[in-house]
């Protein structure tokens, strides 16, 4: 996709070379201060004013050429083949939108996204960064303080390596499981999905630079993602996806909103009135500003007038739509002047209240070995124990387990990362090169953190074998001659395109093989998201890794050795079969490039567990299951009403001889039925317990997962009525329930939406 002219590579490379020792990335001199010359008061630069009142000062001394400045977006990456190219932008970066020198403000330089700073595809030499795992790892943490330090990580990487802008915060919900970018995502339950990513932005955001929410909206799959029309109607729309942004968008404040690439309802997500000027900035009152996905843009007038705030991703002559094309607009009254002034005065506003202003980013040395303690603490966290047969798991330190057989995987040099362009390079390269695809979204990269080292560390008492896999038989044989095996198996998957439910490479047949051989058999996933596992009943122990970041082998075997023992639960259902999802198969396959096809989201709002709930189906494994070497009791339910809102009070309890980390998950039903699902997911909580000690836990249920949409009253409504209050470990593991009657209540479309970005 995009590759920098030679001369840029070989200066670039040089200077990587050079100060990679140093861990100081090569980049440019810091931009000036903007807050240099001094703040006059009363002036834009007077830091005691609120952003809101500095941006329309501001906004008040710009020109129009310089607001359409503040309205356009180039590419990072300056190919030779690029016809706008700038000096300033950042070599490997997705984007560059121009500074205004006359004034002071600064350029935003962008770069791709939640799991690090990314490294665009053919963009050599890559920057090596922190990788963090990926955001459904993250999301399968259940710990939104987790979420935030990590995302205090990345934000923190993002600003010494001269970025202002990261365009981060994928929240889209998971209704296809083979979605390319699952593994960006914060899962299937729009409740956790948007509190976890919404945590991770507001880390990024306390570096004092800006973080989007993507891809708004709707964009859940990526077959066609550019012509791909998604009918949904509104009552569904508001308790499902819409929910997911709502809530990160009040978690984190963030600046901006990025919309993505399909149509919803017919219209482009970004020039859809009634997505981004209706939902959210009318029904949300959000103020900050909607940025496109690369080259998302489509016609200058709706873009302009529903709501676009700044386009992105302008690479060639005529493929944009602002610049002299919405001058044009506003001088034949086709939009108004003041609709360039809101965009100008969002954009502004957000970077000054983000601190990106006051606070110019500067390229500066990263702190690596402190970023991998985070990284790793995440991993750890998300990484789910599906299945332990036995307790075959954990192997202890004290050489009880004579001998492992690590197999496949790669395992002997790292763990794999997600593709495309949210890529990020672990320090030390790819340790797998050569993988196909070479072009983007791929090739795909490992990050050098071997397990199979790691786990000889943890376990120096134990004779550890390696076969590499690829001879089922032969690694049979080596299962077979050891007391355990550990088969690792990965699924490599990126934006851009969808990946079958079956593991790729014939993996499934070298774990049959050495199941077969070895019933002691423990296989590692590393995937996007759920796989069906056809040989689930003959194997001992599962474990779901997922992309765990640039520790990642060093989490799995010390989650496999014990020295951590396992709290990820699952943000996602898997299914036993692709016939138990609402498409077998992803809608718009085979089409032709570029042709415009449907997707009725016919489900509705009962997505994940909420359709398997609805339909009956017991999938594989359930959302919010993962096993502990503890275990855990949850008692003493009670749930009351306070001014309005459901609160619940239970005890959880470590029941079990190590001390572990809980997940309890609280579900929400009406007795009388009439929701898109039997129940919702209302709260969570993960506390921590010593072995033997109880913890008092107070929850307070979202009121918008106990009410629908009423379209005619345009805003949630709770059914006066009995409801369900079940405390669970999963899905499908209930502890308890209560009943609490509820009178009726009306909330507004934004309900609980933080106002304004209010950062100084
Ligand atoms: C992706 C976005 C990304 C942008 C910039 C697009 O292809 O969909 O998520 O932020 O590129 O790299």
């Amino acid at each position: 996709m995009k590759h920098p002219d030679p001369a840029r590579r070989r200066l670039a490379a040089c200077c990587s070379a050079l100060l990679g020792l140093l861990a100081i990335h090569c980049t440019r001199p810091a931009p000036p201060a903007a807050s240099e010359p001094a703040a006059a008061a009363g002036g834009w630069r007077d830091r005691a004013l609120p952003a809101r009142e500095r941006a329309e000062r501001l906004v008040r001394e710009l020109t129009r050429a310089e607001k359409l400045t503040l309205a356009t977006g180039y590419f990072g990456i300056q190919k030779p083949s690029n016809e706008f190219r700038f000096p300033e932008a950042r070599p490997q970066s997705a984007g560059l939108v121009r500074g205004l020198p006359r004034v002071g403000f600064p350029p935003q330089w962008q770069t791709d996204a939640g799991s690090g700073v990314a490294t665009q595809g053919e963009a050599p030499p890559a920057l090596e960064r922190t990788v963090l795992p990926s955001g459904l790892l993250t999301a399968a943490t259940w710990n939104p303080a987790l979420a935030e330090r990590a995302g205090a990580m990345i934000g923190s990487e993002a600003r010494s390596s001269g970025f202002n802008v990261m365009l981060a915060g994928g929240v889209n919900l998971m209704r296809d499981p083979g979605n390319g970018r699952t593994f960006e995502y914060g899962g299937e339950d729009p409740l956790l999905a948007g509190t976890m990513v919404g945590a991770l932005v507001r880390g990024i955001q306390s570096n004092h630079i800006v973080s989007t929410l993507k891809h708004f909206a709707f964009n859940d799959q990526e077959t066609g993602r550019r012509s791909v029309n998604v009918l949904i109607d509104e009552a569904a729309a508001r308790v499902s996806d819409l929910l997911a942004f709502q809530i990160a968008l009040e978690q984190s404040n963030a600046g901006s909103i990025m919309c993505s690439y399909n149509y919803v309802n017919g219209e482009y997500a970004c020039q859809n009135d009634w997505l981004l000027n209706q939902v959210l900035k009318r029904d949300w009152g959000f103020s900050g500003y909607v940025m496109t996905d690369w080259g998302a843009q489509h016609d200058t007038v709706p873009n302009a007038n529903h709501g676009l705030d700044q386009e992105t991703g302008v690479q060639h002559a005529g493929r944009y739509q602002f610049l002299d094309k919405l001058a044009a607009a506003i001088d034949q009254k086709a939009v108004a002047p003041e609709r360039l002034d809101d965009m100008a005065r969002r954009v502004t506003e957000s970077l000054i209240a983000s601190g990106a202003v006051d606070d110019p980013v500067q390229p500066g040395p990263i702190d690596f070995a402190a970023h991998a303690r985070v990284t790793q603490a995440d991993a750890e966290e998300g990484i789910v124990l599906l299945k332990n047969e036995r307790e075959l798991l954990p192997f202890a330190a004290d050489g009880s387990v004579k001998s492992v057989a690590v197999i496949g995987g790669h395992a002997d040099v790292g763990v794999l990362t997600g593709g495309g362009s949210a890529q990020v390079y672990a320090p030390g390269g790819n340790a797998v090169p050569g993988l196909p695809p070479p072009q983007w979204p791929g090739p795909p990269v490992y990050a050098k953190s071997s397990p199979l080292e790691a786990l000889r560390a943890e376990l120096p008492r134990t004779k550890i074998s390696w076969h590499d896999g690829s001879d089922p038989a032969a690694a049979a044989n080596v299962a077979a001659q050891a007391e355990v095996a550990v088969v690792f198996v990965t699924q490599w998957t990126a934006e851009a395109r969808d990946f079958p439910l079956g593991l790729p490479d014939d993996q499934d047949r070298l774990v049959e093989a050495v199941s077969h051989a070895q019933r002691r058999t423990v296989v590692v996933l590393e995937t996007g998201g759920p796989v069906l596992l056809p040989w689930i009943d003959s194997v001992a122990g599962v474990v779901a890794a997922w992309y765990p970041g640039s520790q990642g082998g060093s989490a799995i075997a010390r989650v496999l050795s014990g020295a951590v023992n396992p709290s990820g639960r699952l943000p996602v259902s898997f299914p036993r079969a692709a016939e138990q999802l609402p498409r077998p198969t992803i809608a718009g396959l085979g089409l032709p490039r570029g042709e415009r096809f449907d997707v009725h989201f016919d489900e509705g709002a009962a997505v994940g567990y909420r359709w398997y709930e609805h339909k009956g189906h017991n999938p594989l494994f359930a959302f919010g299951e993962g096993l502990s070497y503890t275990s855990f009791a949850h008692e003493a339910l009670s749930a009351r009403q306070e001014a309005g809102e459901v609160h619940v009070h239970f005890r959880a309890r470590n029941t079990g001889t190590r001390a572990g980390k809980d997940v309890a998950l609280v579900f929400v039903a009406p007795a009388a039925g009439g929701w898109e699902a039997p129940r919702r997911l209302g709260a969570f909580s993960k506390v921590e317990l010593a072995p033997g000690t109880t913890q008092e836990v107070d929850l307070k249920i979202d009121p918008r997962l106990l009410a629908t949409w009423d379209t005619a009253q345009h805003g949630f409504h709770i059914a006066a009525g009995d409801y369900q209050i079940t405390l669970a470990r999963s899905a499908r593991a209930t502890d308890q329930t209560v009943s609490i009657s509820l009178p009726e209540r009306r909330l507004p479309a934004g309900a609980g939406v933080a106002s304004a970005p209010v950062r100084h």
